[in-house]
Parts: C-alpha cells; sequence; structure tokens
C-alpha cells in the first residue's frame, strides 16, 4: 500500500497515534460519514432558524447540545482539549474557536458557527457562515469569497491530485479577490477521530505533498480575512482574532476521496449553504 494503511475495519487508537500514515476507508466508514455529517448540516440548519438579532451565542450552544442529544449523538466538543461547549461561535473579526457565551448578536454581525457532532463512532464537522438581518457590503463579498475558496479547494480533490492542490486552490482564488487566508489553521482527517493526519493547509504550491487516494476522508475548512491573514490567541486561550481587526470568515465541510473525485459529507438538506447570504455557483 504504499506508505498507506487500509481501514476498512476500525483502527485501534494507538495505530493512529503510532503513525502519520493517511487512513484510507472502506463502504462502512462512507456510510458512517455520510450519516453523522447528514446530522451535522441538519444542526446547522436548525441554527438558520435561530439567528437573529437578539440571539445570544449561549441559545446557539444550548440548541446545538438538545439537537444531539435528541438525535442520539455527542458533540464532539465538549470536552476537547478542555474546551467547555457543544459548538465554537465566531462573530466579526474572530476568526475560529470562539465560545458561544455572552454575547448577544446584532444587526450586520456575521457570525461562524462550527459543529462536529458524534454518531455512531462517526465525525461530522461542518461549519457556515450566518448573517444576522443586512450585511454589510464588505461582509457579504468576504463570506461570498470564503465560500467559494471552500468550494475551490474542495472541487481540486480526486484521486492522484496531491494535497498541495487543495491549498493551491484554496489560496490562489482567496488571493485573487484581494483576500488573505489564514496560515496558522488547516483542515484534518476525521472518521472515529476528531482531529487526524493529514492536515490540509489552505495554502501551498501545486503538484506537491502527499497523493490523494480514494477512501481517505478529511476536512476543508479555510479561514479568510478582509485584511492580512495574521491572527492571536486571546487570553481564554481558545479564541483567535484577526490582528488588525478584519473581519473573518470559514466554511467547513467534510467529505471523502471517491474513485472520480468527491464526496460531501456535510451538505445541507435545504440548500442553505450560508443563511441569509444566496450563493450562486460562481459568486462574489
Ligand atoms: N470544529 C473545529 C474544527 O473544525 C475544532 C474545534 S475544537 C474546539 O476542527 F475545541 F475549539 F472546539
Ligand atoms: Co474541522
Ligand atoms: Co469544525
Amino acid at each position: 500500500m504504499n506508505g498507506y494503511i487500509n481501514l476498512s475495519v476500525a483502527p485501534k487508537a494507538a495505530d493512529a497515534r503510532r503513525t502519520a500514515a493517511i487512513k484510507l476507508y472502506g463502504p462502512d466508514a462512507f456510510e458512517g460519514m455520510r450519516r453523522a455529517g447528514a446530522l451535522t448540516a441538519r444542526c446547522l440548519d436548525g441554527v438558520a432558524d435561530l439567528v437573529r438579532d437578539g440571539t445570544a451565542l449561549a441559545q446557539i450552544d444550548v440548541f446545538v447540545r438538545d439537537f444531539a442529544s435528541a438525535h442520539g449523538a455527542q458533540p464532539a466538543t465538549l470536552g476537547y482539549q478542555g474546551y467547555q461547549y457543544a459548538c465554537c461561535t465566531s462573530v466579526n473579526h474572530v476568526v475560529c474557536h470562539g465560545s458561544p457565551t455572552g454575547k448577544v448578536l446584532r444587526n450586520g454581525d456575521i457570525v461562524n458557527v462550527d459543529v462536529t457532532l458524534i454518531l455512531d463512532g462517526w465525525h461530522g464537522d461542518s461549519s457556515r457562515m450566518y448573517v444576522i438581518e443586512v450585511p454589510g457590503l464588505a461582509a457579504e463579498r468576504l463570506i461570498r469569497v470564503a465560500y467559494e475558496a471552500m468550494m475551490q479547494g474542495i472541487a481540486a480533490v480526486r484521486p492522484g491530485a496531491r494535497l498541495g492542490d487543495i491549498g493551491h486552490a484554496i489560496q490562489s482564488y482567496a488571493q485573487s479577490r484581494r483576500c488573505s487566508v489564514v496560515r496558522d489553521f488547516c483542515g484534518h482527517g476525521i472518521g472515529q477521530v476528531f482531529h487526524d493526519s493529514p492536515d490540509i493547509l489552505n495554502f501551498g504550491r501545486p503538484g506537491t505533498g502527499p497523493e490523494l487516494r480514494e477512501g481517505m476522508i478529511f476536512t476543508v475548512e479555510p479561514m479568510v480575512n478582509l485584511g492580512r491573514g495574521d491572527v492571536k490567541t486571546l487570553a481564554d486561550d481558545w479564541t483567535v482574532v484577526t490582528r488588525d481587526k478584519s473581519l473573518s470568515a470559514q466554511f467547513e465541510h467534510s467529505i471523502g476521496v471517491t474513485a472520480d473525485g468527491y464526496e460531501i459529507f456535510t451538505l445541507s438538506p435545504t440548500g442553505r449553504h450560508s443563511p441569509g447570504i444566496t450563493l450562486r455557483p460562481t459568486s462574489a
């Protein structure tokens, strides 16, 4: 298998730790990811009905907790490395890992809600941008660029392509639209482990990095800023913000590599890819 371990059966945790090889999964794993991904997507659809002027971030967290338990799932972030919440809510210049506490959303805010639900051991990890009533023109443009950057990265996925092709597609799209990508965070392998190898970088050179193969499962989750790409983590040790206070946006899908391309496990069943914004195939 040329350095890859084939895992159509469940890996032991120790296997994952011993090697940074990229796992290859079979049909049962794809079915597990399909179910977990669909549940996460339905949860993010539900968040759309909740988010409006006056919604407290804590209400989103309660909704995600309740949704998970009503559907026999667990939020993967709850207790993850000490994180205490069922989701991340990253508002305006918060890049990622914002805690769903304190703030009440107001007209003009933009917020990324990132949910990972574990269903029967499989992790469905996805995030979307939500706008509160009327977003500013710059905010709406940023959201379109971030969404399209994710989709361009996903479109580069097929057996025989390389990891660097994904990062290159993301980076070149975002930069061509005068936005920057965040280099300090990346997508990741996923499956029965929340964060697995490989890292899916949001920048790269075409034709470089490991070759993609049918059966790989990972997330694509670019963070795109209107200003510079530099970020810092606040004193709470979680909240990541843009250094220049510029707006930041992110989308995330969990996907699998198929024989001729990819399958997205976390598509919105109701087409609410970015609630509040009508996304067209060639946006921005
Ligand atoms: N869901 C995030 C991701 O896309 C990870 C959040 S970890 C947390 O990988 F601890 F901050 F919740
Ligand atoms: Co992720
Ligand atoms: Co996520």
